[in-house]
């Protein structure tokens, strides 16, 4: 994405005069968002390019475990960054305003709370904690020290979950009643961690079709769930055979306000001919339906391509929302450094994302208990 089409897309009003002047001062009082990244693996790939279009942002630090990670990374990249093998250190020597969280699911609770605890926001790839009541208590860490957290995904930043939540508020579905997602490929050979305990079909995958369902239809009251490993062992890349530890297959149904009640699947035995990428699939993979009329989302939720939409018993479906308007999936973080740096609220909201982590760890609970589970978390809604 260049300059231009990152302008056009931050999507808030009057954002690209405010935004030239507002660069013009970062530039001249050089105050831009120092960004530190914890996680230099696949992921990162696609983050730090992406960060590389705004030029409010700057990579200062990248830090692995594995430190050659790192290393790489600020040469491929050209970041300029400085480069850490451990968090700790990156806390204690670099100076920056946002940490990424792009590293193993089951890591992302304690990293978090040690950068909050140093003073620093949070953009997390998901979940952002590893238990709901963890997610509660930083956010409350992150309040009492005046700073921010915010979660991935960034779906409903979309402009085709745009158009979908308005079509919903505007009554165009009249009165709703049934939704559902699905997302699935045959699961990542890169590591080992998506398939050990609090990694998960869930949090890795459906965790997109929770937040636009709720996005969308509001916050869930309650959940039921059944979830299974279909695959007992997976092999992984340079490191072989491993048992299957969390969830490869799950269904989940929530209960909305108004008797509106959605399904998702997700799992990580799906074959799909267009893999983990997903590019050029033209199926849908998200439906709405209300009495007056029905939508789908044609592409997945984080890489949509357009909106169908039937409302009438005689025309045919019509087609909206094919460009996507520079949106892409891994735009999180540009945007969450874009909003401090203007301090201006984004759509992403901490408590969608605490709203969805409370959903996985219910569903896992209902399916092992076999109940029906209340939740107790809300986030403001209508998100558009
Ligand atoms: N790969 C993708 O396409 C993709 C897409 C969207 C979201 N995600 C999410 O991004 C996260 C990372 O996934 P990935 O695919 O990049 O995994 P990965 O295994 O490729 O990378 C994770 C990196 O984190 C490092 N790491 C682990 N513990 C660490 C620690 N304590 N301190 C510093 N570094 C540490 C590992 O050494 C590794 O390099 C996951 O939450 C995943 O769900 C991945």
């Amino acid at each position: 994405m260049n300059r231009a089409t990152f302008l056009k897309n931050t999507a808030i009003a009057g954002a690209s005069v405010l935004l030239n002047s507002l660069e013009l001062f970062a530039k001249e009082n050089n105050k831009i968002i120092r960004v530190a990244i914890t996680g230099c693996g696949s992921v990162s790939n696609r983050y730090i390019p992406h960060l590389q279009t705004s030029s409010l942002v700057k990579i200062v630090g990248l830090c692995d475990i594995i430190y050659e990670r790192a290393v790489e990374q600020n040469e491929k990249y050209k970041v300029g960054a400085t480069t850490f093998s451990n968090i700790d250190a990156l806390l204690k020597d670099c100076e920056f305003d946002l940490m990424l969280t792009l590293t193993d699911m089951q890591m992302h609770g304690t990293l978090n709370r040690k950068a909050l605890l140093a003073g620093k926001n949070v953009w997390s790839e998901k979940p952002l904690a590893n238990t709901y009541k963890e997610g509660v208590e930083l956010v409350e860490l992150a309040k009492q020290k005046g700073i921010r957290i915010w979660g991935a995904p960034a779906v409903v930043t979309s402009p085709q979950f745009e158009f979908m939540s308005q079509a919903i508020q505007s009554g165009k579905l009249g009165k709703l009643a049934s939704a559902h997602g699905q997302y699935g490929h045959t699961g990542p050979t890169w590591s080992s961690f998506f398939y050990e305990p609090l990694g998960g079909s869930m949090p890795d995958l459906g965790v997109y079709n929770m937040a636009t369902l709720t996005g969308l239809l509001g916050p869930a009251k309650s959940v039921m769930a059944m979830t299974s490993i279909v695959n007992k062992q997976r092999e992984i890349d340079k490191k072989g055979i491993i048992k299957v530890n969390e969830e490869d297959n799950a269904h989940i149904l929530l209960e909305h306000e108004n008797g509106i009640i959605s399904h998702i699947m997700c799992g990580f035995n799906y074959f799909d001919p267009f893999g983990h990428e997903a590019k050029n699939q033209t199926l849908h993979s998200i439906q709405i339906f209300g009495d007056k009329g029905n939508m789908r989302l044609i592409g997945y939720d984080w890489e949509p391509k357009s909106v169908v939409l039937d409302t009438s018993w005689t025309n045919p479906p019509e087609t909206f929302v094919t460009d996507d308007r520079g949106y892409q999936w891994q735009e999180g973080a540009t945007r969450i450094a874009n909003s401090l740096y203007n301090k201006i609220e984004p759509r992403i909201n901490v408590l969608h994302s605490l709203h969805v982590l409370e959903i996985i760890e219910s569903a896992r609970k209902s399916s092992k208990e076999g109940i029906k589970v209340a939740l107790n978390s809300r986030f403001p809604w209508p998100m558009v």
